[in-house]
């Protein structure tokens, strides 16, 4: 089964990137042809630095590989290394409503958020659907945020086949819902533009400080408490062993436990599940080409497999 997801280049990783998607990515690259990319273009829409979209797209990269992504095992390729994407998004732009657009929350949540209005980010799903037809992707695993834009593409891609004769797979989401949203160290969902992340590449003294920070309330070291009530106590159990998470939820319902001693523990158990992928990432910050050959090869790989339904596309719609 062809598995494809891509991740925007935008900012370091942070936690709840690893239990919402990449965790995912890693489980599913066994058993499957997975192709998983950097969109470097869907990022120009909010990054307007090149060195800095430069050194997004490396980390982006290294921070995969790092955790466990095999390019023995997945295609991890660059979206801009593939500019077949962009020729695909065009013919799909031509068969595409306003009207679906319009109704996207993403674009309308980022300019609510206060992003300029420009036409990149209202044909962002149009871009997206690009990515996922051109490789015939059976399978997208993607964060429930991410859900419209997988109804918009199967939608174009039905509006296409049914214009020009079959020419897309219809790809099947597969929402990662069971997953619970991780909190930030302020309560609310962890998010880059929250400013409230804990990075999976923070060194352990910066989880340690930031962890220090999660905000709590200011019932009494000696009154019991509902862990399941408490996001400090969530984030404790996605990272503690299963013994450590029942004795800690005990004593939060017996009463008697501090929060400092939770958040000393919870940066402890984060630093040693990163342990191994920081020391990997390092090794291939050392060998920056072994990281741009893992790119070129990818790419190559991704090409040949866009070339075949690029062309099955303009064929249909009869350009070139
Ligand atoms: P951010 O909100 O930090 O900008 P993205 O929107 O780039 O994160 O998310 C990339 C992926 O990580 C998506 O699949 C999203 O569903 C998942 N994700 C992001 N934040 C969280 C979170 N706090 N909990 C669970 N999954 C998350
Ligand atoms: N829009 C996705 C996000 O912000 C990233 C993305 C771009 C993507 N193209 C994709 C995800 C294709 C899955 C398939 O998370």
């Amino acid at each position: 089964m062809r598995v494809l997801s891509g991740i925007q280049p935008s900012g370091a990783l942070h936690i709840g990137n690893y239990f919402g998607a990449i965790r995912q990515y890693i489980d599913l690259q066994r058993g499957n042809d997975a192709f998983y990319f950097v969109a470097d273009y869907h990022a120009l829409t909010s990054v307007r630095d090149a060195s800095e979209l430069r050194g997004y797209v490396f980390d982006v990269i290294v921070d995969l590989l790092a955790l466990g992504l095999d390019p023995e095992l997945a295609t991890l390729f660059v979206q801009s290394d593939v500019p077949e994407t962009t020729e695909l998004a065009w013919l799909l732009t031509t068969v595409t409503p306003m009207g679906w657009l319009e109704k996207c929350v993403n674009y309308k949540d980022k300019v609510h958020q206060g992003l300029p209005a420009e036409h990149g980010l209202f044909a962002y799903p149009v871009l997206q659907a690009a990515d996922i037809l051109l490789y015939d992707a059976d399978l997208v695993p993607v964060g429930q945020d991410q859900k419209q834009h997988l109804e918009i593409t199967r939608d174009v891609a039905e509006r296409f086949n049914h214009t020009y004769g079959e020419t897309f797979k219809l790809p099947k989401p597969h929402i990662l819902d069971s997953v619970a949203v991780v909190p930030g160290i302020d309560g609310r969902k962890m998010s880059k533009s929250y400013g409230n992340t804990i990075e999976i590449f923070d060194d352990p003294k910066t989880i340690l400080k930031k962890c220090k920070k999660i905000v709590t309330d200011s019932v009494p070291v000696e009154v019991p408490k509902d862990p399941d009530q408490d996001k400090l106590f969530g984030l404790f159990a996605l990272f503690a062993p299963e013994g450590e998470v029942v004795e800690v939820a005990e004593r939060y319902r017996a009463g008697g436990i501090g929060y400092g001693e939770v958040k000393t523990r919870l940066a402890g158990h984060i630093a040693d599940r990163f342990a191994g992928a920081r020391e990997r990432r390092q090794e291939l910050v050392a060998h920056p080409e072994k990281v741009l050959e893992v790119r070129a090869n990818a790419a190559e790989r991704a090409r040949e497999a866009a070339r075949v339904v690029l062309d099955r596309a303009r064929n249909a719609c009869g350009v070139g």
